[in-house]
């Protein structure tokens, strides 16, 4: 991998990287196409990266449909995906860790313990080995590409951190490698998750701006819902993923609800249209 990417860079070549855990889908497929636009080669990667699961997740039934997955990014045009194994990225000895202090231990950090730092390493390792130009992230997992992208800056990367917009299927349900585990009843339950973001972004649009109305409006759909069981709704800055008062500037509605057994995040990103002024913009 590391000759594909030196070679690329002698000849003046943008490189592209999109790291994923493979079970992929349309989400995954927007990140590829807009990568494509921009660079070649293209490189994807599919690790499921045992570090970043905390003991009790899914590490073990995580979905893994390597061929599929391959024929997919061939199909899309990647050059080349880096499918390495776990001993690979993770030898015996291993012992050094990237962590994101404060990013790290909020929201998502907080109901996983462990999980970020195990996605600033193996992102880290994935940047080191391929060395590409680009990274793509889906804004699916806001806090990972905030994450990420602190990262890439704290450490001096030389990888610009490009962030994608969210791909839903056709009632709202943010696309994601877990909606599998869902049964019937609960597939139908998890547009919950992008109704409260509707009901949100609709206040939002009469002129609310209080953060404590907002997330009461978040949670009274949540609640509504019997298969719910909401681990937070919180509206957040977007840079520190501290919580705010008022929304004004740029933020996140963040969500993470069970659904039964299976935990689901979406979220919706709202931003001023520009800096002179009060608009707001809201990419759900
Ligand atoms: P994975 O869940 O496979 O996701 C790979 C990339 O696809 C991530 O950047 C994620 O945000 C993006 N993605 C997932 N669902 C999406 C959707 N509905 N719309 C747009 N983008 C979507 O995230 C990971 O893997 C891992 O943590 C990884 C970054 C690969 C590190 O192990």
């Amino acid at each position: 991998m590391k000759e594909v990417s030196r070679q690329a860079r002698a000849e003046n070549r943008l490189i592209g990287l999109v790291p994923t855990m493979g079970a992929l889908h349309d989400g995954h497929a927007s990140l590829v196409a807009r990568a494509k636009k921009e660079c070649s080669p293209l490189i994807a990667s599919i690790f499921v990266n045992p570090k970043q699961f905390g003991p009790n997740e899914d590490f073990a039934k995580y979905p893994r449909t390597f061929e599929n997955d391959t024929e997919k990014l061939k199909q899309l045009g990647v050059d080349a995906v880096f499918a390495p194994e776990a001993a690979e990225i993770y030898p015996k000895d291993f012992s050094t860790y990237v962590y994101v202090e404060g990013l790290s231990e909020r929201l998502e950090g907080r109901s996983r313990p462990g999980h970020f730092r195990g996605v600033s390493t193996v992102v880290m390792k994935l940047l080191q080995i391929v060395q590409p130009h680009r990274a793509y992230f889906g804004r699916k997992d806001a806090q990972q590409a905030r994450l990420v992208a602190q990262m890439a800056r704290d450490l001096n990367l030389d990888s610009e951190i490009v962030v994608c917009p969210i791909v839903r299927e056709p009632d709202g349900l943010a696309l994601s490698s877990r909606n599998v585990y869902l049964n019937p009843e609960e597939r139908k339950a998890a547009t919950v998750l992008y109704r409260a973001l509707e009901d949100a972004k609709r206040e939002l649009a009469t002129g609310v701006r209080d953060a404590l109305h907002l997330q009461a409006v978040l949670r009274r759909k949540l609640e509504s819902e019997r298969l719910a069981a909401v681990d937070y709704a919180e509206i957040v800055d977007a840079a520190s993923f501290e919580p705010l008062v008022r929304v004004g500037r740029a933020c996140y509605m963040l969500l993470a609800v069970f659904i039964g057994k299976t935990r689901l995040i979406d979220n919706l990103f709202i931003e001023p249209e520009s800096s002179n002024s009060d608009e707001l913009v809201f990419h759900l």
